[in-house]
Order: C-alpha cells, then structure tokens, then sequence
C-alpha cells in the first residue's frame, strides 16, 4: 500500500472537523446543576440533578455531551427514565422530554485509572479536576459547551483521614461527618457559569492563609494548597496574588466577586494553569519557589500564571466565550493583561523583548505550517489542540495593536463598555471589537480581518530622501503568502509605530512635540511622506514590535548600529542587534553552502562590544541582546532550511563573539559576580542574568578559566538560578567539570521532580552527538515518572524542541526516538503527545532527506489501531503538506 493511500484511507474514517459556521444556540438551557461526588479511587460516583427548560420552538430531543462514563442511572421529574439512547461518539440522546424538567443522571467514573488528566483525576494522593475544554463530559452526561450558564451547588463525600479538605467553586455552606470515617462539604456557586469552569479538589494539604481587602473594601479570604511540606515554597505566590488583585482594580478597575479565592497545587497537570471559578488549579510548577530550589525564571513565571488566572475571573468567567472557536476572546485578551502587569511591575522592554522572542521562534513557524490556523480558527477537529501560541500570544499581540491604535484611555473605556455590555454572557470576538469601537469612535472594520486570516504578513519598506525640498518618503508593501488551511490573503490593518534618528542619532520632530507616530498601513502599498527632514533620517519601524509581522528594510551595517546606540525605545535597540545578527546568519549560511568562507565584520563586533561595556543600559537588556536569533527562530530566515549550516554559521558566529569579546565577558562576569542575600528583586535578577550569560561566553573559548568560575560559582551561590546558570555554562561549554556537578545536583535534589526537571531540560539539551543515548538512559533514573508531563516535557520536550541540531540528526535517530515516545503516550495521555509532536510536524521546508525520514515516522503513527483525535488532526494535516 503507498503512503497516499493509506493517509486517504485512514482519512475516510476520519473524525469530524466541526466548523465555526455551523454554530447553533443551544435548545436546551439549564439555570442550576446540584452535583454530589462520592469520591473512590476506582469508583466514583456523581449524582447530577440539573434543571432544564427547552428554549427552542420545536419539540428535538435533548442532546448531553458524555465521554468514558459508565451511565447508571436516568431520572426525569424523579421518575425513573428509559426513553434515551447513548451515541457511541460520546453522548446521549434523551427523548420525549416536557419543556421544562428536573433531570437526574448518576454516573461512575474510575479516576485512577485516568491518566489523561482530563476531567476527574487522581494527582498523588489527591483528587483533582480539569474540565477545559471538554472535560466535564467525562465526569457526568451535560451540555458540556460555554454558552449554557449554570448556577452549580457541589456536595463533595469522601475519607476524613485521607481528604481532609474537600473543595469547590464559590462558598462553603456545610459541612459534617458521615458513618465510616467519611466526611462532607458543601458549596455553592453564586456565579452561573459554563461547565468548564467547574473543579473540585480533595486532598490532604498544607495551606497557606492570607486576606485581601478589595478597594470597595470587602475583605476576600485567599488560601493556597500545597503538598505537606511545601509551605517554605509558597510565599511568592500568595504574594503574586495580592499584586494580581491590587493590580486589575488600578489598571483595569476591575475587583474581585466572591469571599474566597482558593489555589490549589497539583505535581500532574498537562498545562500550566486553569482559572476555575474561585478555585484555581495550578501546576505545582507555577507555584512553588524559595531561593534554593527556583530560579529567577521561575519567580517571573510564577508571578505571571497568577495574574493571568486572576486576570480570567473577568476576562473569561465573568464574561466567558460562546463556543471554542472564540477562545481567543478570553485568552489572547487576558495574556495582554498579564503581559501588561509584568510590565508594569517589571520592565516593560525586558518582558516585550521576551514575547516577541517567543513569537518569532514558535509562533511564526506554527502559523507557517501545517497547524496554521487564525487566532480566531474557523474549523477544529480537536478542541485540545488550538490551545495554542496562535490564540494565545498572536491574540494578545491583536489586543496590543487595538491598544496602540486606540490608545490607554479609549482602550480602557472600551474595557468598561464590553463588561458594562457583557457581563454574566457567553459573547464572541465580534462583540469585543465592537465594544471597543464603539468606545473610541475608531473604525476597526478592516482590523477585524486579524480575527480571520492566519499566517504571518511579510512588511517590505523601501524610502527614498529629497534633499531639495527636504522631503523623506517610506513606502510599505504588505504580503502574506498563503497558508495551509487559507489560500487566499487579504491586506491586514497594520500600525507601524516609527521614529526617525537623523545623522547625529537625535531623534526628528513628527509633529508638534512628538518625535514618535503610529501609522495605519491598511492598503497592500502605501506610502508616507514627512516634511522639514533635514538629512537622510535612519528609519526605526515596528517600535516595540507594533505588529506581529515580519519586515525587511535594506539596513546597511552603520544604520543598524545607529538605532542600537540612538533609539529611544529599548526593544528597537535589542531588535536591530537582531537583525544584525540575522543578517551575517543568512550571509554565513549562504557561504557555507557555496563553501566560502566565513566572516563577521569588525564593525559587528565594534557594535557589541560598546553594547557590553555601556554603563547605563539595563544589564538585562545587554544580556537580551547577547541573546541571538535561535536555530529554531532563524528557520523563518530562510525559504529552504538547511538545518546543518544553519547550526554551523551560527556557531561559528557566537564562538567569533565570545573569542573577540572574551576579555570583557570576563570583566563583565566579574563585576555582577556578587554574593548576597537572594532576592527576586528586577535589578538583582539583571545582575544574574547578565553575569550568567557572560559565563556562557567565557566557557565557548576558555574551557580551563570557565571551569574554575563554573565550580566556585557553584560552591558559592545561595540561589537556583546561580546554580543553574553555572551548570548551564558547563553544559553547553562541555567543560571538565560537567559530570561532576551534574552528579552532585542530582544527589541532592533527586527527590525534588521541578528541581530535577531542570537537570532532565539540560541533560537535553547537551550539545553532542551521545545526548540521545543518555536520553534513553534516563528514562530509568529514580526521579523520571513517564506518566509526569512536567517530566516528559524536560527530558523529552527538551530534547526535541531545543536541541534542534542533534534532534534532526540526518540519521532519523531524533524522529525515531519522539515517535516511539508519542505512540506510548497515545494510550495514556493524548493531549501532551499532541503538544510534544510540534517540531515532527514542521517539515516542509526541510531538506529531502530529512523530509523522508519524517514522514516515515509520521506514518507509523497514522497506521496504529487507536490513535488519538488529537494526533490523528496534526499527522493527518503533516503528511498532507
Ligand atoms: N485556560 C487555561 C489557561 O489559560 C488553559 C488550560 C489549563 C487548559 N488546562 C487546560 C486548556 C487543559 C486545555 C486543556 O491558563
Ligand atoms: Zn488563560
């Protein structure tokens, strides 16, 4: 059998995509659900009693989400119900319904077994759920979709001793103890909500207390749920959450709802965070952190997660979306928000530098392959799967264009307007644009088409300067070449925010008093004209990355370095030494592949080098900038992508930087080398990043002055992230040392699974050929649990995703190993193979070889018995390319 055939074959079969245009409103309303769990590991029960009114005209049965469930009963007005039949795809079918009933279904479910974490399962000891997005259709028959609001009451029954606390969403109303040695608590919800939202926790916990007073002064109870023995780690975040709460009220002028905001934290979690409704469930990952056990990283991380699940209990909760296909509504919109509150606690230009990072190494390739879809997709087949860079980060860099196009004041009295509108309903992406343009007057027709085009728009900028009548001219030609789901594009709304450096680096009047303005490219050419500009100005386009878009201006070397010493916005400055950088990348890789030499100028260098020694930029930004283009960002450089001498140039590239640099790297380690109290303080952590990375460097060239560093760093340090950051350098330096005090770590921190994950993520990311083979090794050390997606993520996430030389190994070794991985993981837990198989399936502009290699891999997967939807979707798109 050829490939084609199997693929059309396995295709035939194919599960359905369900499309955006086929949205109906449900026939069915429900006002409240009263759910009781009698909690067993392998057998629990869920009684459901829900009151439900048709609201459509015509008499249809009444169709009720269920998936995995073993169905014991059906009631209707408490009268014993048989007039139903299941439907094998994961549902029920109830007929012959009054218009307006009590309808009862008792369910058992066996949550130990449920190692998808999907729905109600056990995490350690404890009980846990998680219902986004289709979850709680595998906890009890429902119409589990966001547009039917419910009020929910929870009775939660279980062991005393084992499960102490026993949580939901909303308040405590009872409690009590049951005959052998069980207990119960009640709780009820005042909000209605969609059943997504919905979570319950049982457990046995150590808890951390604190209160917060909202700024109407109403006192919230905040509590914080950890493993016994966590409570040294949990201080950061109870912090975090106060700042979250003060945060939104100053900014957004938006308060807290209930009486309680409960976190709780959980060692087995396939994502990061989930913002159920007063009861947060987070990754433990996200949430514990002292001095010696996380790094800085860590801290940012923490602080970011909590602001962003806050952030939902408006932006998601108290107005959630209508169906799936809108999740960016909630998503895109509240990553802005935590974006802006680290910001505004941190440094703006540091956190924007971050997440532009992450859209050009992630976000760029995802939209350019074979998952591209718009923040707002038009058909899915796998709802799991569009949780994904495009709805998140591409849709909070939507949100951030309305900002700049709008302004903060018109953005936030479009804020007011689209809860003022929407409070307590289940809206669209349409309904957010119109609040905000009907907030401010501004017409964002034209803008909403970013809801509906996908791929990244190419931005091509030429000029042209007058010196007779001191004219400068820039002309914008906008491109985006066709996607995998969308052949044809339109032109996009594109504000290009610009300021003009003349000769002597100072920055030239735009308009009165301004020397910065914001331009609407909305035509596929246009072009702007500036009077009074005295000399041919150096153009400094997409400030503060005003677009997620890719652009090309013909900079020669000097105007680059101009805007790297002049420009008034610190993200331009790091941006054109990225671009300078790209530029010698895409040189380099041409001579290699012509077997020419290769070079990086003296001016490069020149360039940098005042960039390390500047005394008043921010030793993050320098450290940002000495973080250059990565393999995997530098593929969307090049039309053909030649892994290998994308990976040669740029070492070559970095060892010229470090050797030419060395004696100042020194200097630099040397002067934020100090030793004091830990702090996750902006500037301590800039010291360390700075320092850290210059350790880097010194460790490319002089393996015997790193090693020495390496090692006193090591037994000097009071914190992770010193820690880290010297094994770091051993690691990617392969210094002498490396096993040592990789050896060391691990007996000291075996027992920790996040502190090991770090070790597990550098092991990956060993920069020589045997990585694989230790890989594989690993897979029987003491702290690897398969089943731990944290775990996973770090050894074998790692691995494929970062160490992108080694993972593409011309041998097909890399692609072999993953797929072995991913058709383990198929059975178990189908929505972390899904997010691990990304760098499997973004092939198209690879060599032949490798392509192969791949594809042969891929089909392995297509061809097993029972392969998941979720990685059915992406091979079945992959192998169409
Ligand atoms: N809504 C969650 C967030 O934004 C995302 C999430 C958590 C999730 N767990 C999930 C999405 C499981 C899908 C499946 O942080
Ligand atoms: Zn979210």
């Amino acid at each position: 059998m050829s490939q084609v055939d199997s693929l059309e074959e396995v295709i035939e079969k194919n599960p359905q995509e369900k499309h955006l245009s086929d949205y109906r409103p449900s026939d069915y309303s429900i006002s409240t659900i009263d759910l009781e769990f009698d909690l067993f590991d392998n057998q629990t029960t869920v009684k459901a009693i829900s009151q439900v009114k048709r609201v459509s005209a015509k008499a249809t049965p009444l169709f009720l989400f269920g998936e995995s469930l073993k169905l014991l009963s059906v009631l209707v007005d408490d009268v014993d119900y048989s007039d139903f039949e299941l439907i094998e795809e994961g549902g029920m079918l109830i007929n012959s319904l009054p218009d307006s009933f009590k309808l009862e279904i008792n369910t058992e479910v066996d949550p130990a077994k449920n190692l998808a974490f999907e729905g109600l399962y056990k995490s350690g000891e404890a009980f846990c759920t998680q219902c986004e997005a289709e979850g709680f259709r595998r906890i009890t028959y429902y119409l589990d979709r966001p547009d039917v609001l419910a009020k929910f009451s929870t009775k939660v029954i279980a062991d005393k001793t084992l499960y102490p606390y026993l949580l939901s969403n909303g308040n405590q109303v009872d409690q009590g103890d049951l005959e052998g040695g069980r207990h119960f608590v009640s709780w009820v919800d005042p909000f209605p909500k969609p059943a997504y939202l919905f979570a319950l926790v049982a457990g046995d916990f150590d808890c951390l207390k604190d209160t917060y007073t909202t700024k109407s002064g109403r006192e919230v109870e905040l509590a914080l749920f950890v493993d016994k023995g966590n409570l040294d780690k949990t201080q950061h975040a109870m912090l975090s959450l106060k700042k979250s709460m003060q945060w939104d009220e100053q900014r957004f002028n938006l308060e807290y709802d209930l009486d309680i905001y409960m976190i709780v934290a959980v060692d087995f979690f396939n994502m990061g965070a989930m913002e159920n409704k007063g009861l947060n469930i987070f990754n433990s990952k996200f949430v514990l952190a002292n001095p010696q056990s996380a790094t800085d990283q860590d801290y940012l991380g923490i602080e970011a997660v909590i602001g962003h699940e806050y952030f939902h209990n408006w932006t998601g909760n108290r107005i959630t979306c209508r169906d799936w296909f809108q999740l960016s509504l909630k998503e895109g919109l509240t990553v802005f928000r935590d974006q802006e509150f680290s910001s505004d606690l941190g440094s703006r230009s540091v956190n924007r530098i971050a997440n532009v990072m992450t859209m050009r190494d992630h976000q760029f390739s995802e939209d350019a392959g074979p998952m591209s879809h718009p923040i707002r997709p038009e058909s899915v087949m796998e709802m799991n799967n569009f949780y994904t860079l495009t709805v998140y980060e591409k849709g909070s860099e939507v949100i951030r264009m309305l900002h700049t196009l709008l302004g903060e004041e018109k953005f936030q009295q479009g804020m007011q307007l689209y809860v003022q509108r929407h409070d307590g309903q289940a809206v669209t992406c349409d309904d957010f644009v119109a609040a905000m343009q009907d907030a401010s007057a501004i017409d964002l027709i034209l803008f909403k088409r970013w809801y509906s085009q996908s791929g990244t728009p190419n931005v091509f900028v030429t000029d042209h300067y007058n010196n007779i009548n001191n004219t400068y001219q820039i002309t914008f030609k906008q491109k985006t070449l066709p996607t995998a789901d969308q052949a044809k594009k339109l032109p996009l709304h594109i504000p290009i925010d610009i300021e003009l450096l003349d000769n002597k680096g100072n920055a030239i009047e735009l308009s009165k008093g301004r020397t910065t303005r914001v331009l609407s490219l909305t035509h596929k050419e246009q072009t702007f004209v500036f009077q009074n500009v005295k000399s041919k100005p150096v153009p400094c386009l997409f400030r503060g990355f005003s677009a997620p878009v890719k652009y090309q201006y013909a900079y020669s070397d000097e105007q680059l370095l101009d805007i790297m010493s002049f420009a008034s916005d610190e993200f331009s400055r790091w941006d054109a030494g990225q671009t300078l950088f790209n530029k010698y990348l895409v040189k380099n890789v041409k001579a290699l592949q012509q077997k020419e030499a290769l070079e990086l100028p003296e001016i490069f260098i020149d360039g940098f080098k005042s960039v390390l020694v500047s005394e008043n930029l921010d030793p993050a930004l320098i450290a940002d900038m000495f973080t250059f283009t990565s393999e995997n960002g530098a593929r969307e450089l090049f039309e053909y992508v030649d892994i290998d001498a994308i990976h040669h140039a740029r070492h070559f590239m970095l060892q010229e930087i470090a050797t030419q640099l060395h004696e100042l790297f020194v200097d630099t380690y040397l002067r934020h080398h100090k030793l004091k109290a830990y702090q996750a303080d902006i500037n301590d952590i800039a010291e360390r990043k700075l320092k850290n990375i210059s350790l880097i460097f010194i460790a490319l060239v002089d393996k015997k002055l790193a090693n020495e560093y390496v090692l006193a760093q090591i037994d000097s340090c009071n914190n992770m992230t010193d820690h880290l950051g010297a094994l770091t350098a051993a690691n990617i330096g392969l210094l002498p040392c490396r096993s040592d005090v990789m050896k060391a770590f691990d007996d000291t921190w075996y027992e920790n699974g996040l502190v090991m994950d770090k070790w597990f993520a550098l092991q990956a990311s060993m920069p020589c050929e045997k990585v694989l083979n230790n890989i594989e090794n690993l897979f029987n050390h003491r702290s690897f649990v398969f089943n731990n997606p944290n775990r996973l993520r770090s050894l074998v996430g790692a691995f494929a995703q970062n160490n992108t030389y080694h993972f593409h190994n011309i041998d097909g070794s890399g692609y072999q190993f993953l797929t072995e991985q991913l058709i383990k993981l198929n059975s178990l837990n189908p929505q972390v193979a899904s997010r691990l198989i990304t760098p499997l399936i973004q092939f198209k502009r690879l060599d032949e070889v490798r392509i192969q290699l791949i594809k042969k891999q891929l089909n392995r997967l297509l061809v097993l018995p029972d392969l998941a939807v979720d990685l059915y979707e992406k091979v079945t798109k992959a192998l169409a390319q």
